[in-house]
């Protein structure tokens, strides 16, 4: 099978957050699987120093509308045995942000990202590689499958099925009609059953009604998605659409989050063999500034500070977790100027205490994982959350909210038997937070043989992407199928 993924984000090239871990491991695996897998994606100026890429084509033309032809090269590296090409067009991706530039949007994200889509099937074309599935990623290629509908749909590629898969429905990709214009399609598309919201082009309700089959990243997600709560406004389409829309639950890359050979932490671990998690807990004390006391319990957070991810609950409630009940905190992140200063605030009140780091390292996130003993994940919604998968395989407690992907994999801990494998509430509410971190630490003090029982209850389960890339085939023959029954 021919797979063309098309993706802002490509790990570990390029990445904002989970959608590049998907792309990069979902497209490893079907290539290790004999599939002939290509992710088209852009040459951002962190990918330029990329040692090993290779020069894959120069001048590939691109059409957009207007009577607007754009020449750029085409850049590849590989990826295990899949192959990932980075068009190359200085104006639009020679950029440091792959969205943004701080905490504010590139305004020509229209642009940039209708160029993206109709570069990848100029790409095709010009080779003569058609693939079966065209695979999309987000809002940002929801244009894809309308051009597949309309100006090329007599072409070679009007035959290729396409699966769109939402990482996160809050983003949206909302812009004037004008980029509609831009992009090279039909006006006519500019209506409300195809590309049109409120009076503007809203590209991901362009990928959801015109691809042929829907994805979501985990299966409880898929379900919110079609009520007015979680939907976004999109909840109408999703539920017209619901016959063509599956949930699959992302998997985690075992050759980089795996305690026993991860090479960024202080001393591997197994199930069988916990010792050297305590050496990892001394090593995150020692390396953020934590008091060095095996006796205190850890709890980590590594992620994005935004209000979906609900750690400003955790930043009201903070200062009386570690008065109250002596915890200690170490967080990793980056987001909103105004949490990140909270939680600043917050560390700089309370050294050795409540520790803080703002950036995006990839070792401490390690660390962090490693070193914690729980692990704390209040999302409003999570569409499937990898962070709470990965604290499982390092025995590290998830305390969730149960929403999305974190319902799917996290079990509530059972008082009594230690079945389970994490801590789940349900109101996004600050007393609520408080109130299981607080069920965390009585069972940490009071019940110690629980928790080891709920440590090696996660770090057995199995998150490996085998069965998930399974369900993925499937999807991709039933897309296949659907859309050669439409010619
Ligand atoms: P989302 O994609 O919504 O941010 P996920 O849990 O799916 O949430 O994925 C987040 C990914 O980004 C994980 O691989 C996590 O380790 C990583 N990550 C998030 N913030 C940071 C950070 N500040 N430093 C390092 N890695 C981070
Ligand atoms: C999005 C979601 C996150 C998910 C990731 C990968 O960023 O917010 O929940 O894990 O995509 O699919």
């Amino acid at each position: 099978m021919k797979i063309l993924m098309v993706s802002p984000e490509c790990a570990p090239f390029s990445k904002a957050g989970g959608l590049a871990d998907m792309v990069s491991s979902l497209s490893k695996e079907f290539a290790a699987d004999g599939c002939d897998v290509r992710i088209f994606t852009p040459l951002y100026s962190s990918v330029r120093g990329v040692t090993g890429l290779k020069k894959e084509m120069d001048n590939l033309s691109v059409h957009m509308g207007l009577g607007i032809e754009e020449f750029s090269s085409v850049w590849s590296a590989r990826l295990g045995s899949a192959k990932v090409l980075f068009v190359e067009f200085n104006r639009y991706y020679d950029r440091p942000g792959i969205y943004n530039y701080g905490s504010v949007s590139y305004g020509d994200n229209g642009g940039r990202f209708s160029f993206l889509s109709r570069a990848a099937l100029e790409y095709c074309l010009s080779v003569g590689w058609i693939p079966d599935v065209i695979h999309c990623h987000d809002w940002t290629v929801g244009l894809i499958p309308v051009y597949l509908n309309t100006t090329l749909r007599l072409s070679p590629l009007g035959r290729s099925a396409t699966v769109f898969t939402i990482h996160n429905l809050q983003h949206q990709g909302i812009f004037d009609r004008g980029v509609l214009e831009y992009a090279g399609l039909p006006m006519s598309e500019f209506r409300a059953d195809s590309c049109e919201a409120f009076g503007c082009l809203n590209m991901m309700k362009a990928g959801l009604y015109n691809c042929t089959k829907i994805t979501t990243v985990s299966p409880t997600y898929s379900g919110e998605i079609k009520t007015p709560e979680f939907g976004c406004g999109l909840d109408g389409l999703l539920r017209f659409r619901a016959g063509d829309l599956i949930g699959i639950l992302n998997g985690i890359d075992a050759s980089e989050w795996n305690p026993s050979t991860d090479t960024l932490i202080a001393k591997n671990y197994g199930v069988a063999n916990m010792g050297g998690k305590g050496a990892c807990k001394k090593a995150l004390q020692e390396r953020m500034g934590l008091s060095r006391d095996a006796s205190k319990p850890v709890f980590g957070v590594v992620s994005r500070l935004y209000d979906q991810k609900g750690l400003d609950l955790l930043a009201r409630i903070a200062q009386p977790l570690v008065n109250n009940m002596d915890v200690q905190i170490a967080l990793l992140g980056s987001g909103e100027k105004w949490l990140e200063d909270s939680f600043n605030a917050l560390a700089a009140a309370n050294p050795g205490r409540i520790s803080v780091y703002i950036g995006y390292d990839n070792a401490l996130a390690h660390m962090i994982e490693a070193g914690s003993d729980f692990f704390v994940m209040p999302s409003r919604f999570e569409p499937c959350g990898l962070n709470q998968m990965y604290s499982m395989a390092y025995g590290t407690l998830p305390i969730v909210r149960a929403t999305g992907g974190l319902s799917d994999t996290v079990s509530q801990y059972e008082e009594g038997t230690g079945k389970g494998d994490g801590f789940v509430f349900s109101d996004a509410t600050a007393d609520a937070l408080y109130n299981t971190i607080g069920w965390a630490c009585s069972t940490w003090y009071d019940r110690p043989f629980d928790i080891d029982s709920l440590r090696r209850n996660g770090m057995v389960k199995d998150f490996s992407w085998g069965r998930s890339a399974e369900k993925y085939a499937k999807v991709y023959k039933w897309a296949v199928e659907a859309r050669s029954a439409a010619f």
